[in-house]
């Protein structure tokens, strides 16, 4: 289907997904800086999970991801992330999403400035470093490209030896604070716990973002040391001894401060989560999207909506999923890679990899399986559940029924409470039925089976047997009324009474109720 895609998207510098083998030899040559060292080794505990922090997703994707992300929207040389904490399951998500990168085990030496140097001592052994290196961490996932870019810009017009991205905080709790000298440059960093009270009053704060040149890294890192407050080899450290070995050192200063956040704990985590989606949002209504309710509609990064799209309250859109021109979802809707054909209408409709035609129409109370492929001007309509199935260009399954593991062909009409019956408890078998074929109420059809074009099946049908095109398919008992029964076996119920009363008004009452019993 030829999603309509708008020229740009709201995450327009940051790559979807990050392309493996776009690095290695014969690739295109990377144009950004020597490397980026993506800090994840941390534990994260306080996030109270079984899952590791960084796999923790926002936005359809895990922190770590949105951290490669903007990391490989850098075009580095080469990229390294350092990992310890559950090492075996954060390394293969990891190499799952991004195969170029270097995997990087940190010792049981602690800290940042440690992690750095595990990072440098494995890019370094592959060949020699130099140029500049960044440093970001794997739980800031709203970090864009563009601000790294400028980051690496600013380091290298200046032709610093540290470049730090900073953010001047309200609550600058926690944080390392960024000490200046008389003349306002960066002189150092100072951990909060290792701060005097006057330091803390700081409010400008490290990110922990930085651009380095490498060998001034390589060389400091090998002089700091664990004496400090937490015994960890600290990375901020590596500032003053910069300064102090003559390199510049600086400080960009971003008033964006949810591109600098990190998640510690859920509280955190839903915040970046809501504060991607409001920027998600945004970006899709300027773009052309009417969003009714922005508050309510939660859109994935790697959801693609053309202009025209009108999103109605409640309504989540998830993983691959395309939504055309002109196209109405919601409310109340949820779809993970659907795609919504030009004009569709979608609502109270929960669907998994289906595609939507375009004019068709979809719910209310509607639930799209895998495999579902509604044709042009079809619809799938109320308390319906559809599975690995292709229904044709204008074809109705209206109301009321289940249609798995089947075909259904063009103008066919399917009637009320109409169910493929596609499983013998073993196998899963397919219904095939033709072009405007017309099914009457509650007809079953029993799979294996195939309903020829223009075939029509009368009210309750079980179809066992394939129907020829144009035939008219019966599987029912005639019908018998056994006279007065209700009278006969239901003496002085209400039912009775009002059996008695109706024949009364009609007829004289039947001289006696026949024996048989109706079934
Ligand atoms: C660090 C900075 C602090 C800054 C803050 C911003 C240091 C010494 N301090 O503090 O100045 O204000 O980040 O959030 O750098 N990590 C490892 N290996 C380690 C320790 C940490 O890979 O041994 C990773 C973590 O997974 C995390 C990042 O480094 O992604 C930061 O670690 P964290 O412990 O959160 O640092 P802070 O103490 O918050
Ligand atoms: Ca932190």
């Amino acid at each position: 289907m030829n999603a309509e895609i708008p020229g740009h998207s709201p995450e327009a510098d940051r790559p979807e997904s990050p392309q493996p083998g776009a690095h290695t030899a014969g690739g295109p040559v990377a144009q950004g800086p020597a490397a980026v060292v993506v800090l994840a080794a941390g534990a994260g505990t306080r996030m109270k999970s079984r899952t590791p922090k960084i796999l923790h997703e926002l936005g359809g994707r895990s922190m770590v991801a949105h951290a490669l992300a903007a990391a490989r929207g850098l075009e580095p040389q080469r990229l390294a992330v350092v990992v310890r904490h559950e090492r075996d399951r954060v390394a293969e998500h990891i190499a799952g999403l991004d195969a170029a990168a270097l995997i990087v085990d940190q010792d049981e030496i602690p800290g940042t400035g440690r992690a750095v140097e595990v990072a440098l001592d494995a890019l370094a052994a592959q060949s020699a470093l130099e140029g500049t290196v960044v440093v970001t961490y794997g739980d800031v996932p709203l970090l864009s490209t563009g601000l790294l870019r400028e980051l690496v810009a600013r380091h290298e017009d200046e032709g610093n030896a540290v470049t730090v991205l900073t953010a001047v905080l309200d609550d600058a709790h926690g944080y390392g604070r960024i000490l200046r000298d008389e003349d306002g440059a960066v002189a150092a960093i100072r951990e909060h716990k290792d701060a005097t009270s006057d330091e803390r009053e700081v409010r400008e704060v490290n990110s922990g973002i930085y651009a380095f040149d490498a060998r001034v890294l390589a060389d400091a890192l090998r002089r700091v040391t664990t004496d400090n407050a937490q015994g960890e080899k600290y990375l901020t450290d590596v500032l003053a001894i910069a300064r102090e070995a003559g390199g510049r050192v600086a400080a960009l200063v971003t008033e964006d401060r949810w591109q600098v956040e990190g998640a510690n704990d859920r509280v955190q985590l839903q915040a970046l989560a809501a504060e991607h989606n409001r920027r998600t949002v945004e970006a899709w209504m300027r773009a052309g999207v009417t969003v009714i309710d922005p508050a309510s509609t939660w859109i994935d990064g790697t959801v693609r909506l053309a202009e025209d799209v009108t999103i109605k309250p409640n309504t989540q859109l998830h993983g691959q999923t395309v939504i055309e021109r002109d196209a109405v979802v919601g409310p109340d809707t949820t779809l993970t890679d659907v795609v919504v054909g030009e004009g569709a209408n979608v609502r109270r409709t929960d669907g998994t990899k289906a595609q939507i035609g375009p004019g068709a129409t979809v719910g209310p109370f509607t639930y799209l399986r895998a495999g579902t492929v509604l044709g042009a001007d079809g619809k799938i309509g109320a308390f319906y559940e559809t599975k690995n199935a292709q229904i044709g260009r204008g074809a109705k399954l209206s109301h009321l029924g289940y249609v798995g593991d089947a075909e259904v062909g063009e103008g066919t009409n399917i009637g009320c409470g109409n169910i493929t019956a596609n499983y013998d408890g073993v196998n899963k078998h397919r219904t095939v039925i033709g072009a405007h074929v017309r099914t009457a109420s509650n007809t079953v059809f029993v799979a294996p089976v195939t309903v020829g074009d223009g075939a029509y099946t009368g009210a309750g049908a079980v179809v066992r047997k394939d129907v020829p095109a144009g035939a008219l398919a019966l599987s029912v008992a005639p019908q018998r009324n056994a006279e007065g029964w209700t009278e006969a076996r239901r003496p002085g119920s209400p039912s009775a009474l009002a059996a008695a009363a109706a024949r009364a008004e009609v007829s004289p009452p039947a001289s006696s109720p026949t024996t048989e019993e109706g079934k």
